[in-house]
């Protein structure tokens, strides 16, 4: 009888030769991923908010990983400028990009406005990712098989997009706000597909979640629930290393890239909503997204979307007035 293996870090191809950018690699999941990246001979990019944490990071990998090929740069998602400087010095380092793994991310903050008015959760996990792949895309469609790979949550299928109050400035909920940030991860994710599809780019647009992990993700969550939470957390959380393994497979470098799988977020089975306890670990697996990220890509509905534009996709009411 044939039994299907589990997918591990053992899998990844062979990445000498290509460069990796991973945002948000100073700690967590991220680390872990840039950390396996260079294992398998990538050179890696850790985008990161402190160069400090970075360069220790960069350190914690190469004592484990000798031959590890790293470059730090400042990246702060947060501030557009930044996002704007650090893609620049980027796409003059490095004119071609394999894989770009939008991970950084912080959850449930206090009310913050970023210095361009925006709310700081969406801003870092949504809007700085969104910026970021849109100012390295000409890298990106230049290196061969490359791909893009949001890390969403499965909070997502809790998310709405409150397009009326998109930053919390009537009702702020850092609940909320973190669950929006991970839905609009997501809806990004599928987007970028979608459109590099239709314009028959080789580049891949995928999106991950990583189950329940041990981070320090929780650092801004409220005293009660850090209280509450730390005597179980070794019940219901997986270690990093086990947390990036979605990112990493979503990533991986395939001469044909999987155009369907950009559909849907790669991550463990999620019988409790994505808790995995440490002795119940599953491979990551393709998983459905919720219906509120499926619900705008249905076929049909694209469809009556490009029927509604001329041939350069501009809506027929601005090409009207033009
Ligand atoms: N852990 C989980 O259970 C879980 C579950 C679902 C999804 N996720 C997602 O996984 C991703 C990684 O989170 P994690 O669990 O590894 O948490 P983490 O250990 O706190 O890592 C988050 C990383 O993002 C960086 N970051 C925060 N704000 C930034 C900014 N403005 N600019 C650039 N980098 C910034 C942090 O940098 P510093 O080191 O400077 O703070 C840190 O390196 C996030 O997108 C998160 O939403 C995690």
């Amino acid at each position: 009888m044939r039994t299907r293996r589990r997918w591990s870090a053992a899998d990844v191809p062979d990445r000498t030769g290509t460069t990796a950018v991973v945002t948000g690699a100073s700690s967590g999941i991220g680390l872990h991923l840039a950390q396996e990246l260079a294992r398998h001979g990538a050179h890696v990019v850790l985008a990161v908010r402190d160069p400090d944490r970075g360069v220790a990071a960069a350190a914690r990998i190469q004592s484990r990983v000798p031959s590890a090929q790293l470059t730090v740069r400042r990246l702060d998602l947060s501030r557009l400028a930044s996002v704007r400087a650090g893609a620049e010095e980027l796409r003059d380092r490095f004119p071609r990009i394999h894989l770009l793994v939008n991970n950084a991310g912080v959850m449930w903050t206090d009310r913050a406005r970023t210095p361009d008015g925006h709310e700081l959760q969406f801003a870092t996990n949504h809007l700085g990712h969104f910026a970021l792949t849109g100012l390295l895309l000409d890298s990106l469609r230049a290196a061969p098989g490359a791909r893009v790979v949001t890390i969403s949550s499965y909070l997502h299928r809790l998310g709405r997009i409150d397009f009326r109050d998109l930053h919390g400035e009537r009702r702020y909920s850092r609940y909320r706000a973190y669950n929006q940030s991970k839905l609009a991860n997501l809806m990004f994710a599928l987007e970028l597909h979608h459109r590099l599809a239709e314009s028959g780019a080789e580049l891949a647009s995928l999106a991950a979640h990583p189950g329940l992990t041990a981070t320090g993700l929780g650092r801004d969550f409220p005293a009660p629930v850090r209280r509450l939470g730390s005597p179980l957390a070794p019940l219901f959380l997986q270690p990093a290393a086990a947390g990036m393994l979605p990112g990493l497979r979503a990533g991986r470098t395939r001469a044909r890239a999987p155009r369907r799988s950009g559909r849907r977020p790669r991550g463990p089975a999620p019988p409790l909503g994505g808790v995995r306890a440490p002795h119940r670990r599953t491979p990551p697996a393709v998983r459905q997204p919720s219906r509120a990220v499926a619900g705008p890509f249905i076929p049909a509905r694209r469809r009556r979307a490009r029927r509604a534009c001329d041939r350069h996709g501009r809506p027929w009411s601005a090409r009207r007035r033009t």
